[in-house]
């Protein structure tokens, strides 16, 4: 397992989604100095209305990458994949609350030996994922409804941004925050402001002419808004 690093620093999570599928390893290596975790976003056409990757192109990719795998799970039942996702070489993974079974899902991924992450929808409540904050390693609130790339950011999700950020620092929790979803030069310092410590891009990197520039970017602007 890769270490993810102190919670709450400033990363840079390129989300392969927006990259080209028949050139993923050299998508992986054309960002690597200017990115800090690769967000590999997982969809079953249930959960989500859209089917992406799973554990074959996690081990694939792993071959070609040493950062933390942040392996997002828009999935219905993680529960069956979670150990495939470890086995193939994840190093965290992230469920949904909207699915429940919360608590035995947070059991299974420390089983497994994976970091924990939580995701909530733009809709979902902050109050729905607060009861877990004290056993999860992240906090991924969507800024998007999931299920596909180049949609635009959703601001009215800055305020669940702070209460999460509020809480997070309240009960001095070792946990990272982050934000995916629309994530480009505009929206990213606004996210940060809030109290986001992680952002996933994927147009704003992978669709740019030149995509280690855009990471790079993304990055000092990000530094630049931390409160
Ligand atoms: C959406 C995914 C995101 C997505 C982000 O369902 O979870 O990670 O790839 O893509 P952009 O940055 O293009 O909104
Ligand atoms: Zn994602």
């Amino acid at each position: 397992m890769i270490d993810a690093g102190v919670a709450g620093t400033l990363r840079v999570a390129p989300s392969i989604l927006a990259a080209d599928f028949g050139a993923l390893a050299s998508a992986v290596e054309l960002v690597h100095d200017e990115t800090d975790w690769l967000h590999v976003d997982v969809m079953d056409g249930h959960f989500v209305p859209n089917v992406s990757i799973g554990p074959p192109v996690v081990q694939s990719l792993r071959r070609y990458s040493d950062k933390f795998f942040d392996c997002h799970l828009m999935l219905s039942q993680p529960e069956r994949y979670l150990a495939a996702f470890a086995e193939a070489g994840a190093d965290g993974c992230t469920v949904h609350v909207e699915i429940g079974g919360t608590a035995a899902l947070i059991s299974q991924m420390r089983e497994l030996g994976l970091r924990v992450g939580l995701a909530a929808n733009p809709d979902t409540p902050f109050e729905r994922v607060e009861p877990f904050l004290d056993e999860i390693d992240l906090l991924l609130l969507m800024t998007v409804f999931p299920g596909f790339g180049g949609q635009s950011f959703m601001p009215e999700v800055l305020v669940k941004v702070r209460s999460a950020r509020e809480a997070i620092d309240r009960r001095a929790l070792k946990v990272d925050l982050e934000v995916d979803g629309g994530i480009d030069e505009r929206s990213a310092p606004l996210a940060i402001a809030a109290g986001a410590n992680v952002l996933v891009a994927g147009s704003a990197i992978f669709s740019r002419p030149d995509p280690l520039t855009a990471a790079r970017a993304l990055r000092e602007l990000a530094q630049r808004a931390r409160p």
